[in-house]
């Protein structure tokens, strides 16, 4: 009975797992030719295909400088390139992957790839005004080194909206304190300088974190600064 159980759950998660994989992809750091693979983590693509896997190129150039690209690429020119790799001097390493993107750093598999360790100089957060699910929110920038994402629900105009962008640590540091002292509450009615209230606002340090409920982002708020939030 219970390794009947334990086969219809594996099976339910294998047939989940698959559902999941073949319509939304699989996520991965996208860049032409970029100089710094910090420049990669600014742009996601979403592999169309199930037979797609994330890759990340290394390519030394011939004044010897090397540049990176990375996206989605099939499983058979992954597999092709694994055996040709070397015998093109141009492209230092070629790798692939598709393990699912790290759930600390939220960095895809591909960053992580011909031995490359990204550590961004601020955090990269997404960056949009106002749209209707912080997931919908497709651009991404590089923050101050002093800055962190921050997400906002805001009431405007009878519905609720989302504001994602950087935000300094020493701010985000305060509305933890706020939320801490209403015992796990964001602290609600606040009106925003557009006249909009703002619901909630919270603030995340991995890699475009902020594209999440604020209601959920709050949860796992760190503290910076100890005197302030600690
Ligand atoms: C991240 O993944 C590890 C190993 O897969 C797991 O043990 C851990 O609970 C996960 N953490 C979160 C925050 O999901
Ligand atoms: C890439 O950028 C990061 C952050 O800006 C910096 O710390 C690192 O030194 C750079 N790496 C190279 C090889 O220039
Ligand atoms: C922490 O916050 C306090 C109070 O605002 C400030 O005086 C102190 O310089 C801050 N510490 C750091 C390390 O930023």
């Amino acid at each position: 009975m219970a390794g009947r159980h334990a086969l219809v759950t594996g099976l339910v998660a294998i047939v989940g797992l698959f559902y999941l994989t073949s319509v939304n992809g699989l996520s991965c750091l996208f860049c032409d030719r970029a100089v710094n693979i910090t420049d990669c983590l600014t742009q996601k693509a979403a592999c169309k295909d199930v037979d797609e896997q994330c890759f990340l190129d290394k390519t030394i150039l011939p004044d010897l400088t090397s540049v990176f690209s990375a996206g989605c690429r099939s499983k058979q020119v992954c597999a092709l390139i694994a055996s040709a790799v070397g015998k093109r001097d141009s492209v230092a390493c070629a790798q692939c992957c598709d393990d699912p993107v790290n759930n600390k750093t939220l960095i895809p598999c591909n960053g992580y790839l011909c031995n490359q360790n990204p550590q961004p100089a601020g955090a990269t957060c997404g960056v949009c005004d106002r749209v209707s699910d912080p997931k919908d929110c497709s651009v991404d920038q590089e923050c101050q080194p002093t800055e962190v994402c921050k997400v906002n629900t805001i009431f405007s105009g009878g519905v609720l909206k989302y504001e994602l962008g950087c935000e300094k640590k020493t701010e985000c540091d305060v509305l933890l304190r706020e939320y801490k002292s209403l015992h796990g509450k964001p602290a609600t009615g606040r009106r925003a300088d557009h006249g909009d209230l703002v619901l909630c606002s919270a603030c995340c340090d991995t890699l475009s974190c902020n594209k999440d409920q604020c209601s959920e982002v709050i949860k796992i708020q760190k503290c910076h600064n100890s005197t302030i939030c600690g």
